[in-house]
């Protein structure tokens, strides 16, 4: 099994030797900081269309990709995430508090990350609770289906996933419920290019908003507390200052990415970091590669105060650009401040060594931690 600390510094390798490196599995993958930002600002070479399934916007160019993303990106304003944050830090406290109240000896990622990240999602989609589960076992069996490149399973669980958002759609409309309801309904009364959005774009969108990013956010606050319980000083240090947060929590995730890739395909042939691609090839950002460049930050795998903000590409760049960043922020600063708040101190147990995750997951399978309570 290859280790967290493998799979980053695998890539560190790589990025220093090849830059850009062929293999079966990921086609071309890109590692270096130039490269990556080459592959995001360039989508007339590196189309985002890298299969025939629909992916609203994730999987779209232009100008198919501009309506959508500009009915989407009000989803994500300062007004709607700051309205969200009251009933997001109630259900990050009493998660951490049940956690610790528990036992001593607390399993971050299962008992904390996870369902907190799930159950964010659905409360902010106003999903019914049910859905938290079928989500779950959802990300067990397709991140399975991933790993092991099985198509088929694939195929029918994203069909067993659009399955139970369909469902959903149904129930709304039976019971004649206006916009107002919240998001999900929301998005059922939208326009595209002066036309009614169509059932599959929603159920698209939904599936970006919750299949791909919940997995993301509960590997980042599991790569976040694994920080902090290595870091005792660091952790002393934001317990007494949560105004640091915002920044601590963006150059941790620079450094140990929680997202580790996502996909383009060449429309033409193109030289990338000294290589000649052909049209149509695979194209493989790693994350990774890109925030870990010592090109652009010097002593990359350790934590600084003095970054550069703008060349971390946790949330991406170009028209893709991360569009629920404001939303992730939030709930991972919550969710911190809540693990930093009820306790007095986070350690690692000796005898239970943090798991790594297996890629293409990022961050770790566990975190088990000692914690006093506060
Ligand atoms: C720590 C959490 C997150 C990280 C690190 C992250 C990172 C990213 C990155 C790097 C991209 C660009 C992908 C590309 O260029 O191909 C992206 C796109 C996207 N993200 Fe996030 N994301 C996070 C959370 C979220 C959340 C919570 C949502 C929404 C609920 C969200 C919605 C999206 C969407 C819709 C896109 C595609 C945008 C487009 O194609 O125009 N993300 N994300």
């Amino acid at each position: 099994m290859k280790t967290t600390s493998d799979q980053y510094a695998e890539i560190d390798r790589d990025r220093e030797e090849y830059g850009v490196k062929h293999s079966e599995q990921l086609g071309w993958a890109v590692m270096r900081h130039a490269d990556v930002m080459q592959v995001l600002l360039d989508w007339q070479t590196f189309s985002s269309v890298v299969s025939n399934r629909l992916s609203v916007p994730a999987g779209m160019d232009p100008p198919a990709h501009t309506p959508f993303r500009k009915i989407i990106e009000p989803y994500f304003s300062p007004a709607r995430v700051a309205e969200f944050e009251p009933s997001c830090r109630q259900l990050a406290h009493s998660l951490v508090k049940k956690m610790l109240e528990r036992s001593e000896h607390a399993e971050i990622v299962g008992e904390f990350a996870r369902p907190f990240a799930a159950h964010a999602q659905c409360d902010y989609l106003g999903w019914p609770n049910y859905m938290e589960e079928g989500l779950h076992r959802w990300g067990v069996r397709n991140r399975k289906a991933i790993r092991e490149q099985n198509r088929e399973t694939l195929v029918k669980s994203a069909e067993v996933f659009e399955y139970l958002i369909a469902e959903m759609l149904d129930d709304r409309r039976r019971e004649r419920s206006g916009p107002d309801r919240d998001l999900t309904s929301r998005l059922m009364f939208e326009q595209v290019n002066d036309r009614q959005i169509k059932d599959e774009e929603i159920v698209s969108i939904l599936r970006n908003w919750t299949a791909g990013e919940i997995g993301t956010i509960a590997a980042a606050v599991g790569i976040i507390a694994h920080f902090l319980a290595a870091h005792p000083d660091m952790q002393e240090l934001l317990r007494s200052d949560f105004s640091k947060l915002p920044y601590a929590i963006d150059e941790i995730l620079r450094i140990t990415a929680p997202l580790t890739t996502n996909r383009r395909v060449t429309t033409r042939a193109v030289n990338l970091g000294g290589h000649e691609i052909g049209a149509k090839e695979r194209i493989t950002i790693l994350w990774a590669g890109a925030n870990r460049d010592p090109r652009v930050f010097e002593d990359p795998v350790n934590f600084r105060w003095d970054r550069d903000t703008t060349k971390n590409l946790l949330y991406g760049a170009g028209i893709h650009v991360c569009p629920g960043a404001p939303l992730a922020r939030m709930e991972l600063i919550v969710a911190t401040e809540e693990l930093l708040a009820q306790t007095k101190s986070l350690r690692f147990n000796p005898e239970r060594p943090p798991v790594p995750a297996e890629f293409p997951d990022g961050g770790f399978a566990s975190v088990p931690l000692m914690t006093e309570r506060a």
